[in-house]
C-alpha cells in the first residue's frame, strides 16, 4: 500500500548544534518541509541575534539541494525584555517563544522560575501574536513525575491563560488525557503537538525486560489509557492537534549511564512512525491533516507545495546511528518500522 501526502512539517524538533546538527539534520530534511527548532542549546537561544546565527548554521548544514526551512524560536527567561519580542516579530524568521520551567528538562536551567516574572514578554507576545510554546510540567520535587503535566495545567496554565486571554499557546508533546481535554476546552487559541513515541508506546516500554534508557523522555511516557486518548486526539477531527516529533538526540553514553538524559530520537523515521500509529488506529486518511495541514494553519503559514509518498513495508532500523564523534540509539534500534519513504 502507498499513500501520498502534502509534505509534512515537524512542529517541535531538537536539532542541537555543531557536529550533532550535521549528523541529524538530513533525516528531518528528507521528510519534512519545515520544523519549529527548539532553542535549548548551551547557552540557550535567548535573542533574535542568536537565533539568526543558529539559523545560518542550520541552513549551512542542509544536505545539497535541500530546501528544508528551519522556523526559529526564542528561549523565554525570567528577564526576556518586551523589546526582544518586538524584534522577533519584526525579523520574520522567529515563529514562537519556548517556555521551559527552570530545571524541567535538558538545558532548562535558565528557564522560567515563575511565569509571573515573564509578564513583560508574555504581554508583548500577546500583543504581537507570537505563540507561546509550553513544556507543560511542574518541577516540584513533591509532585509525582507521572502527575507533573496534569498539575501544570491546574497550577500554571489556567492562571496564565486567564491573565493573557489573547495569547496563542501550543502545549507541546502532550502525554495525558487531561492535557487533551484541557486543550479541547480552551478553544482555537490553544493547540498541542503529539509525538510518535507517545502515540506508539506507553510507560511499560521503559521497563520492558529491564530498564530502557532509550525509552526515557520528558514528559515521561504514561499509562495505556493516556496513550489511547492521544491516538484519539491525533486521529480525530479536531484541528488543535498536530505533529511534533520532539526528536531529541543524545549520544549513547549520555543515556546509558547512572543519570541518563531524557530524549528519544525519531527523526530517522519521522513520518513513518506516525504512519504506523495512524495505520494501527485505522485512520491513515487523517494523517495528512495531522502532519501537513493543521500546523501551518495554526502558525499562519502556507502548506508545503510538494508531496511525499510512503509505502507500507517492513523496514530495518540500524542498531545505532553516527552522531559526530559518538553514536546515538534511535527509536526501534535493531528492529523495524512498518513504513518507508519512496518518493
Ligand atoms: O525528552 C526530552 N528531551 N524532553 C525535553 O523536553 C527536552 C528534550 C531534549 O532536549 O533532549
Ligand atoms: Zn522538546
Amino acid at each position: 500500500m502507498r499513500i501520498t501526502l502534502i509534505r509534512p512539517d515537524d512542529w517541535h524538533l531538537h536539532l542541537r548544534d555543531g557536529e550533532a546538527l550535521a549528523a541529524v539534520l538530513q533525516h528531518t530534511a528528507e521528510r519534512f518541509g519545515r520544523a519549529i527548532v527548539m532553542p535549548n542549546l548551551k547557552p540557550p537561544i535567548t535573542t533574535v541575534a542568536a537565533a539568526a546565527a543558529y539559523r545560518e548554521r542550520i541552513l549551512g548544514a542542509r544536505p545539497d539541494g535541500s530546501r528544508f526551512e528551519p522556523l526559529m524560536t526564542l528561549y523565554l527567561t525570567d528577564n526576556t525584555p518586551a523589546a526582544e519580542i518586538a524584534a522577533a516579530k519584526k525579523c520574520g524568521f522567529v515563529h514562537a517563544v519556548k517556555y521551559y520551567p527552570a530545571g524541567a528538562t535538558t538545558n532548562s536551567d535558565s528557564g522560567v522560575t515563575d511565569w509571573k516574572k515573564a509578564r513583560a514578554a508574555l504581554s508583548a507576545m500577546e500583543q504581537h501574536d507570537i505563540p507561546l510554546l509550553l513544556h507543560g510540567e511542574v518541577t516540584d520535587a513533591d509532585v509525582d513525575v507521572f502527575d507533573r503535566e496534569r498539575v501544570f495545567l491546574e497550577r500554571n496554565l489556567t492562571p496564565l491563560q486567564r491573565d493573557f486571554p489573547g495569547l496563542r499557546i501550543v502545549l507541546e508533546h502532550v502525554t495525558t488525557k487531561d492535557a487533551v481535554d484541557f486543550v479541547k476546552a480552551a478553544g482555537p487559541r490553544m493547540a498541542a503537538t503529539i509525538t510518535a513515541h507517545h502515540l506508539l508506546w506507553n510507560r511499560n516500554a521503559i521497563f520492558q525486560g529491564g530498564i530502557r534508557p532509550h525509552a526515557y523522555c520528558l514528559p515521561v511516557l504514561k499509562r495505556e489509557e493516556h496513550r489511547k486518548a492521544l491516538v484519539a486526539a491525533a486521529t480525530g477531527g479536531d484541528s488543535q492537534f498536530f505533529l511534533g516529533t520532539d526528536s531529541a538526540p543524545h549520544a549513547r553514553h549520555t543515556k546509558e549511564t547512572t543519570c541518563g538524559c531524557a530524549g528519544i530520537y525519531t527523526s530517522h523515521a519521522g513520518i513513518e512512525l506516525y504512519a504506523e500509529a495512524f495505520d494501527n488506529a485505522g485512520a491513515l486518511d487523517k494523517l495528512e491533516s495531522f502532519a501537513s495541514l493543521r500546523g501551518p494553519k495554526f502558525y499562519g503559514l502556507p502548506v508545503n507545495k510538494d508531496r511525499i509518498t510512503i509505502e507500507k513495508a517492513t523496514t530495518p532500523v540500524p542498531a545505532e546511528l553516527p552522531f559526530g564523534a559518538h553514536t546515538l540509539v534511535p527509536m526501534r534500534a535493531g528492529e523495524t518500522v512498518g513504513w518507508r519513504i519512496v518518493g
